[in-house]
């Protein structure tokens, strides 16, 4: 939910809660389909364990890309067939991979030799893809080191995957989180292309490529409130392109998934929470600083405030005529609930009190995800799920 569209609820809304517009992501959702032809949309759904909308992507043919058996039955519970949910996990015990299994789920995803041999004696004859390691370079989290392995590697995994009774079915790639660079796809893109070659070469013919997360929101900002402005049109066609190199040097039918999370729900989410309170202090380095606190943040859907700070409304303000630079920071006791670790300041107006609601745009993905449960009593935030007018996206 941007900051034109889908107000109603928020400014009906009395107390702190995050909103999502399900037509706005259903929306977002057959625009993917539509700019990447020809793929099949695992939807990250730790990004938003939200029932009401695992549903209405369900509904659409969605399937869900899952990081644990409890994933996997919401995944289920949401209407997905089983065979449309991916174990995207590279870490799982033996008990998480023979759960999965139990669930009905036949494809999992793996970068080692120890994970593989695990599948294949808890789920015999399932379908492997190997994770592939990236950079993570030109994300906002880059998701590298701790997944994924070398070309060389993902050979030996498959291979040893093919003994083992499973079939070696894909390759996986995740570029980071909020992948602003059109580099960091190609570099995933040729890593792709260097290891399907290097497969056959060893008679290890793939029929799947799942290009992971990654696509950008775009209505984030920078720490220091300018909008973020990934090139999304020009990622498109990279991919597009990608996509068509790797038909073209495989030597069999190759499909493609794809395991978004951020771009399907960040901007048809908005928090509405309230001014703690506006205040100056002098800091220990002698400068005055306003800090804006505010009922909500790290903790309780804001976790992402180390990397970003989300556009804001004062409703009640919105013909202010005089501005500050303020600190913007959540409620808690931690001195990590501050946007851009409470270094950077944003604009806000001089003339917001304690009590006014403010409107915290994009913020639908990881929100839900990440919020504690009570941590200094801050209980998570209520969520409701709502349909904006059709033909306003
Ligand atoms: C395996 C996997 N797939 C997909 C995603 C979704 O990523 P994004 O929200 O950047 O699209 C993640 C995020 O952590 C992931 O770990």
């Amino acid at each position: 939910m941007n900051a034109r569209k889908g107000r109603e609820p928020l400014a009906a809304a009395e107390t702190d809660r995050i909103v999502y517009d399900l037509t706005g992501i259903e929306h977002q959702y057959d625009t993917l389909l539509r700019e990447l032809p020809g793929i099949d949309i695992r939807f990250a759904l730790k990004s938003c364990p939200v029932d009401d909308v695992l549903h209405c992507l369900a509904a659409r043919g969605a399937g869900f890309d899952a990081a644990g058996p409890a994933e996997i039955a919401q995944a289920l519970h949401a209407g997905a067939p089983a065979g449309l949910v991916h174990y995207g996990n590279t870490i799982k015990s033996d008990q998480d991979i023979a759960a999965a299994h139990r669930l009905g789920v036949r494809t999992f995803a793996t970068d080692s030799v120890e994970d593989v041999t695990a599948i294949a004696a808890h789920a015999p004859r399932a379908r492997v893809f190997c994770r592939l390691a990236t950079s993570g370079d030109g994300a906002l989290w880059g998701l590298n080191r701790k997944f994924g392995c070398a070309p060389e590697d993902a050979v030996r995994v498959l291979a040893t995957a093919r003994a083992a009774g499973l079939t070696p079915a894909g390759l996986s790639v995740h570029v980071g989180s909020q992948q602003m660079t059109t580099e960091g796809w190609q570099q995933a893109l040729d890593t792709l292309a260097e290891t399907l070659t290097a497969l056959a070469g060893r008679g290890i013919v793939l029929d799947h490529v799942n290009l992971g997360g990654g696509l950008p929101a775009l209505g984030y900002q920078d720490r220091h409130g300018n909008p973020l402005d990934p090139p999304l049109d020009k990622i498109f066609t990279v991919l597009r392109e990608g996509m068509d190199h790797l038909r073209g040097l495989s030597p069999a039918p190759l499909a493609f998934v794809m395991e978004p999370g951020r771009h399907l729900v960040a901007d048809h989410g908005a928090v509405r929470a309230h001014v703690a309170r506006l205040t100056r202090r002098r800091q220990p380095d002698g400068t005055d600083v306003h800090w804006l606190y505010l009922s909500c943040g790290k903790f309780n859907g804001l976790y992402e405030m180390d990397q970003l700070t989300h556009r804001m409304v004062f409703p009640g303000h919105l013909d202010a005529a005089e501005h500050v630079r303020a600190v913007v920071a959540g409620p808690s006791c931690d001195s990590d609930d501050a946007y851009g670790e409470g270094r950077h300041t944003v604009r806000v107006p001089a003339s917001v009190t304690s009590g006014d609601p403010v409107w915290i745009l994009s913020a639908g993905a990881y929100a839900t995800s990440y919020m504690t449960q009570g941590f200094n009593g801050i209980r998570p935030l209520p969520c409701v799920c709502v349909r904006g007018q059709e033909g306003q996206h």
